[in-house]
């Protein structure tokens, strides 16, 4: 196996998908209240996909070797969920922080993307870590571009997030995607600086940093997916897809109510 390039064709509809994923968050949003069950906004994810968008939810029925296939539309994965969190009869709650990820598919390309969201008043040190969490996925993107090395990315993000107190998650990783889900590379969140395969323009994959505020220790519950901090600690995670250009990055999963970069970010606007 070995890592796709995409054209500038490949690339355009990809823009799509993306644009599209990111989007279903934007409408997701006003949802996100204290009372909803995660089934709920399932459901209304799931709808807007298929009725609105004519995109389909890659989640569903998803099954990668030594897993059953994932039974919902997108992950919900609350406060001390780290990824993968399967929506159900569960309320969220005011103060509760929850990711949601969001992967379809539209003319067999795929846009892969997650955000946190607050439920009501959100307390301070959990409002921290989904900001840090936020600035450590762009540590990473910014230094996109070709030539660049994967090895030092992994080291941008681990060294910010962990010089803040976190601790990363080492078990799931970025992802090279395109028609296919998760292709390679695997883009991981730690490493060593100048290490890891070299950049080329064309190439499209995800960061999506999960850190912890406690240990980085990790956990499945018995439903087969859903990933937890084993010292049941706070877990945030934000994702974009990117593909890799000449002169730096182009974020693919931009919508209306995509966050603007940090002020730290001084690369190209979208
Ligand atoms: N969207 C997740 C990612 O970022 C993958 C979810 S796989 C699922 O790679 F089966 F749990 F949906
Ligand atoms: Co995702
Ligand atoms: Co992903």
């Amino acid at each position: 196996m070995s890592i796709s390039l995409k054209s500038s064709e490949d690339i355009e509809n990809m823009r799509i998908a993306g644009r599209l994923a990111a989007e279903l968050l934007d409408y997701i949003t006003p949802f996100v209240q204290p009372g909803i069950t995660t089934g709920e906004l399932d459901k209304l994810c799931h709808d807007y996909m298929v009725d609105v968008q004519h995109s389909i939810p890659a989640p569903l029925n998803y099954a990668p070797a030594g897993h059953a296939p994932y039974p919902r539309s997108i992950c919900t994965s609350v406060n001390q969920q780290i990824c993968h969190g399967v929506p159900g009869d569960k309320q969220l709650k005011n103060g509760d922080i929850v990711n949601i990820d969001v992967t379809v598919i539209k003319n067999g390309w795929h846009g892969d993307t997650s955000r946190m969201f607050y439920v009501g008043n959100v307390a301070p040190h959990a409002r921290r870590l989904c900001e840090i969490t936020y600035q450590a996925m762009w540590h990473g993107i910014r230094l996109v571009r070709a030539g660049a090395l994967l090895g030092d990315i992994g080291h941008a993000i681990q060294k910010f997030a962990e010089a803040q107190g976190y601790s990363v998650v080492r078990e799931f990783c970025g992802h090279g995607i395109g028609r296919n889900f998760h292709e390679e590379p695997q883009v991981l969140h730690y490493g060593r600086a100048g290490t890891g395969i070299k950049l080329e323009s064309g190439m499209v994959f995800t960061i999506e940093p999960m850190i912890n505020a406690g240990r980085r220790d990790i956990r499945q519950l018995s439903d087969g997916w859903t990933i937890v901090t084993k010292d049941r600690s706070l877990s945030a995670q934000w994702e974009h897809t990117v593909s890799v250009t000449d002169d730096g990055f182009e974020i693919l999963t931009v919508s209306a109510g995509t966050p603007p970069p940090p002020a730290f970010v001084h690369g190209k606007p979208d």
